[in-house]
């Protein structure tokens, strides 16, 4: 029997696409609400003894999107799924896999141990630090979707790829690598939630045109900031801009609407802005990457 795909509400569409390009199709499925806001779910088709796959960003509502995909989980569990994986394209909290300071909780590893008992395996996309897979006490697949974003990018779109601090130097070596390009570190200091600071370059890019490869933009500060240290080191115009999570939350559409970009490329990890958005928006479709993962892991099942 193929996996079954079972959607979450946060990404019903990625769900779809996931399970076309499986040969199977989406479980049907109830999600409602009692008028006290509690989720009520159902499963609306027979999971007995299949491979469920349950597709489920961590979008906002943050929180809601959890507890629904936990809920889900335990009914498959219930109704005797041979082996529930939670497949989350984007794994909020991952930014907190260590503590500020004292007082703090260590909310990375919390949400991993929550899914850990939740289900028996796990897929991410491009967690914010691979180290956050040591919360999780299940088995975690990571998925890396810079050669896909680097083949949609394509050589012609710059000559240095840049990471915008440097717990991005990893991943946008991956991307130069993929391209044939040389890297170069923009100096971060995050002063708030939605405010940071960029105190320089690292590397050549004088008269190079960059592209900025992050994983998440969230209010966008980072790659505001970014943009100007890379305009005060003397880069050349015509930036392109390269993330796997467009959370576009807060001050990022009016940021981003001031910047001089000439391509802005996420993944589908979370649903795209669908209006309103005020710079074209180039999506790379995540299923074609998950979908031959996904068949192996099943494989491995039988
Ligand atoms: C930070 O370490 C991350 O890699 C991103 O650079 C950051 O989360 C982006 O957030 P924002 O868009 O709010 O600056």
């Amino acid at each position: 029997m193929p996996p079954l795909v079972v959607a979450g509400s946060a990404h019903p569409k990625l769900a779809t696409e996931l399970a076309a390009r499986l040969g199977t199709q989406v479980a049907a499925r109830i999600g409602e609400r009692f008028p006290d806001g509690e989720w009520r779910v159902r499963l609306g088709d027979d999971v007995r003894g299949r491979d469920v796959f349950l597709v489920q960003p961590l979008c906002l509502p943050v929180g809601d999107h959890l507890l629904e995909l936990l809920l889900l989980a335990d009914a498959c569990r219930r109704s005797g799924a041979a082996r529930v994986c939670a497949l989350v394209p984007y794994l909020a909290y991952a930014r907190q896999d260590r503590r500020g300071g004292e007082g703090e909780p260590l909310g990375a590893r919390v949400i991993a141990s929550l899914l850990s008992e939740a289900v028996d395996r796990a897929v991410v996309v491009d967690l914010h630090s691979p180290a956050v897979e040591g919360g999780f006490s299940i088995s975690v697949e990571q998925v890396d979707p810079m050669t896909a974003l680097a083949a949609h990018v394509g050589p012609g779109a710059g000559d240095v790829v840049v990471a915008p601090d440097l717990g991005a130097a990893r991943r946008a070596e991956r991307f130069a690598r993929a391209l044939g390009k040389p890297v170069a570190i923009v100096h971060k200091t995050r002063l708030t939630g939605s405010e940071v600071e960029a105190r320089g370059v690292v590397g050549d890019v004088r008269g190079l045109v960059p592209i900025l490869v992050d994983d998440i933009i969230s209010t966008a500060g980072t790659i505001e900031a970014a943009t100007l240290a890379l305009r005060e080191a003397g880069a050349a115009d015509g930036l392109t801009v390269c993330a796997t999570h467009g959370l576009f939350v807060g001050p990022a559409r009016e940021r981003l609407s001031r910047l001089p970009l000439r391509r802005l490329i996420v993944t589908d990890s979370l649903p795209p802005p669908e209006r309103d958005f005020p710079v074209p928006l180039e999506v790379v479709p995540l299923a074609p990457v998950l979908a031959p993962l996904v068949e192996r892991m099943h494989a491995e099942l039988r």
